[in-house]
């Protein structure tokens, strides 16, 4: 089994749903000027987990197209946002989209050439992939995107992490947690990145469930540098690159910032 669907029935406890940054992603959708309009406006969510942001974003009248590469976590997007309007979620990778994609728009009669209003890719995902594989997928991205619309791709900020963890080749993240409540149990989720180095990492995570382990693993990551990643949007023909340290105005910081937001303009 792998990490994520070792979490899909808790995630969303563990990582609670944030409307404020949701609708700062519709903004994106309306920038250049554009109406966000129920059958006119659409976009994908890449790496979507349990749906929370997609339905989100459906919710702010996109029709929306969500994939994730695992499929406990669809199955769970599906139970959670059953009968939703305007919103899709299908098992799918970020180097498998098109097929996918094409179906939609077919299902949609909107033409595969319809472009796209907005993609989002956040919650670390990109990390998942080694750098030719964030190419591969930004340049398969790029010419889908309507002219003026944006990917908004998020990851840790890698800058930070490993100025604090190469040296000692492990970074620790906060241990997040739900207490019990009702017939809920108590949860405990904790993540590290273990043999830290520029090039790549161990992500390893335990899951407690009413203080009993219920899962620990790892998978490889790879901590993308925020240049790094400009560098590869620019290859792929992004015209221009906004960052920022949150799903907001604040400024991104490499020293500081938690997250690393990237608004890539197609
Ligand atoms: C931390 S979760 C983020 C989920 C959601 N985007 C959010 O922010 O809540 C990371 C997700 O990336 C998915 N994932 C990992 N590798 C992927 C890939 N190559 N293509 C698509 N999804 C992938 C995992 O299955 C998992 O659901």
């Amino acid at each position: 089994m792998g990490i994520w669907s070792a979490f899909a029935e808790h995630y969303e406890r563990v990582f609670r749903p944030r409307p404020d940054a949701v609708e700062w992603l519709v903004g994106w959708a309306r920038s250049a000027g554009r109406e966000v309009a129920p059958g006119a406006s659409c976009a994908l969510d890449f790496g979507c987990g349990t749906g929370h942001d997609a339905a989100g974003l459906a919710a702010g009248g996109l029709d929306v197209l969500a994939m994730d590469l695992d499929p406990a976590m669809i199955d769970e997007a599906r139970r959670l946002h059953e009968g939703q309007a305007r919103l899709c979620f299908e098992v799918a990778g970020l180097s498998d989209f098109v097929a996918p994609l094409r179906r939609w728009a077919a299902a949609a009669a909107r033409g595969e050439d319809a472009g796209l209003d907005l993609a989002v890719c956040i919650g670390n995902v990109a990390a998942h992939l080694d750098e030719e594989q964030l190419a591969g997928f930004l340049a398969e991205l790029r010419p889908r995107l309507t002219k003026g619309s944006v990917l908004v791709l998020q990851t840790v900020n890698f800058d930070r992490i490993l100025a604090a963890g190469s040296e000692a080749g492990r970074f620790d993240f906060p241990v997040l947690e739900d207490p019990a409540k009702g017939d809920l149990p108590a949860l405990r989720f904790e993540r590290s990145y273990e043999r830290l180095t520029e090039d790549g990492c161990e992500f390893h995570t335990r899951l407690l469930v009413d203080g009993e382990l219920a899962f620990e693993g790892s998978t490889p990551m790879v901590p993308h540098r925020a240049a790094a990643v400009d560098r590869l949007a620019e290859a792929a023909g992004f015209t221009s690159i906004e960052r920022r340290g949150g799903f907001g105005r604040a400024p991104f910081d490499p020293a500081t910032s938690g997250p690393a937001v990237a608004i890539l303009h197609s």
